[in-house]
C-alpha cells in the first residue's frame, strides 16, 4: 500500500520595511554593534510598522507560499498559525489570516509553542493531512515580538525581530518527498528561564519578554541536538546525512555549537540570524523560504529543520524538498 506524505508545494516569507541596525540600536540602549555581533551574530531586524500587526505579516507570507505552490485559496482546507503575538487575545490570528485572505471555507486554528510554534504546526498539519480528510494545509509561522520587548533591557530587545514565514503542505500518495519524520518534546519545570511576565489571566497585560540568556543557551544547544538525532534515527541515518540544516535563527554560536556537535559541515547549515535576528516562530520558515529561492535547497534534498523556544519547547523534522 503506497504511504501518505505531506507534500512541500510553496514556500513564502515576509519581513517588514524597517530595518534596525546594531549601531541604531545602540543609541537608546546600553549596547554595542561589537558585542552583539561577538555575542549573536545579529547585525540587524526588521520591525513591524505601528500599523503592521502579526496577521498583515502573515497574510503576506501565505500569499507568497501559495503563489509558488500555483495554486489559489479555493485549494487551501485548513490554516494552521504558529504564534506568540497573536493580534488580539481572541479571535485567533489564523481566522484574521483566513478572512485577509479571502477565504470562506475550511478552518483555521493558532497553536502556541513560542520559538518551536512552527516544528510543532508542521508536525499537526503531516498528522492531519495523514489522517485526513485536508488535502492542502497552510502552515504559518509569523510574529511581532517588537511588540513584547521591554526596549530598555539590553539582554533581550538586542536579539529579536518581526517577519513571518509559510509553507503549503499538499497530500501525495505517490511522492517519494514530503515530511519523513517528526520529534517533538516539551518540559515545563523549566518555563521561568524564557517567559513573558504578562499575560490575560494572571496580570492583564501582554507583558514583556524575559530571559535568563546563558542558561537557554545551554539547554538549546543540549536539547536541539537530541531532537535532530531523534528524527533521523526514525530512518536510520545520522543528521550529517542531510543535505541541508534550516535551524532556528536565535544565536549563530548555537548553530555553530550543535554544528560541531553533529559534524555538520558549516556549508550545511542555513543561516539568517545576522539579518532577520530571532522571529520565534517565524525563524525556521523564513530561514527556509529565503535558501529555496536563493537556489541553494533544491527539490529532492533532505532537509532537518530543528528549533528550541520558551516552555522549553523544542523539536525537529526531517523532510525532503
Ligand atoms: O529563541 C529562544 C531561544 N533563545 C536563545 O536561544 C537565546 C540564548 N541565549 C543567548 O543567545 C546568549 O545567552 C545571549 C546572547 C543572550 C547572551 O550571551 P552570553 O554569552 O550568554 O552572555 P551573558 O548573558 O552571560 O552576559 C555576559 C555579559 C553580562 O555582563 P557581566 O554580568 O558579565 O558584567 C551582561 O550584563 O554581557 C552583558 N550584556 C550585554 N552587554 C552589552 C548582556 N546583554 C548585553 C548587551 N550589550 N546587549
Amino acid at each position: 500500500m503506497s504511504e501518505i506524505r505531506s507534500v512541500v508545494l510553496g514556500v513564502g516569507g515576509y519581513l517588514p520595511d524597517k530595518i534596525l541596525t546594531n549601531h541604531e540600536l545602540a543609541k537608546t540602549v546600553d549596547t554595542s554593534d561589537e558585542w552583539i555581533r561577538e555575542r549573536s551574530g545579529i547585525c540587524q531586524r526588521h520591525i513591524a510598522a505601528a500599523d503592521e500587526f502579526t496577521s498583515d505579516l502573515g497574510t503576506h507570507a501565505a500569499k507568497a507560499a501559495i503563489e509558488h505552490a500555483g495554486l489559489t485559496i479555493e485549494n487551501v482546507d485548513l490554516i494552521i498559525v504558529a504564534t506568540t503575538t497573536p493580534d488580539l487575545t481572541f479571535p485567533s490570528t489564523a481566522t484574521i489570516i483566513q478572512e485577509k485572505l479571502g477565504m470562506q471555507h475550511g478552518a483555521a486554528f493558532d497553536i502556541q509553542a513560542v520559538c518551536s510554534g512552527f516544528i510543532y504546526a508542521l508536525h499537526i498539519a503531516d498528522a492531519m493531512i495523514k489522517a485526513g480528510p485536508y488535502k492542502h494545509i497552510l502552515v504559518i509561522g509569523a510574529e511581532t515580538f517588537s511588540r513584547i520587548l521591554d526596549w530598555d533591557d539590553r539582554s533581550t530587545c538586542v536579539l529579536f525581530g518581526d517577519g513571518a514565514g509559510a509553507m503549503l503542505l499538499g497530500r501525495s500518495e505517490t511522492s517519494e518527498r514530503g515530511i519523513i519524520s517528526n520529534f517533538i518534546r516539551s518540559d515545563g519545570r523549566y518555563c521561568d528561564l524564557l517567559m513573558v511576565d504578562g499575560g490575560p489571566s494572571r496580570t492583564q497585560t501582554v507583558g514583556h519578554v524575559r530571559m535568563v540568556g546563558n542558561q537557554v543557551f545551554r539547554h538549546a544547544v543540549k536539547d536541539i541536538a537530541i531532537a535532530m538525532k531523534e528524527c533521523a534515527a526514525q530512518i536510520g541515518i545520522k543528521p550529517s546525512d542531510v543535505d541541508w540544516f534550516v535551524p532556528h535563527q536565535a544565536n549563530q554560536r548555537i548553530l555553530d555549537g550543535v554544528a560541531r556537535q553533529l559534524k555538520l559541515r558549516p556549508d550545511q547549515v542555513i543561516s539568517t540570524v545576522a539579518q532577520h535576528a530571532n522571529t520565534s516562530a517565524a525563524s525556521v520558515p523564513l530561514a527556509f523560504d529565503t535558501a529555496v529561492k536563493d537556489g541553494r535547497i533544491k527539490p529532492g534534498d533532505l532537509v532537518m529543520l530543528e528549533a528550541f523556544g520558551g516552555g522549553f519547547t523544542w523539536g525537529a523534522s526531517l523532510l525532503r524538498l
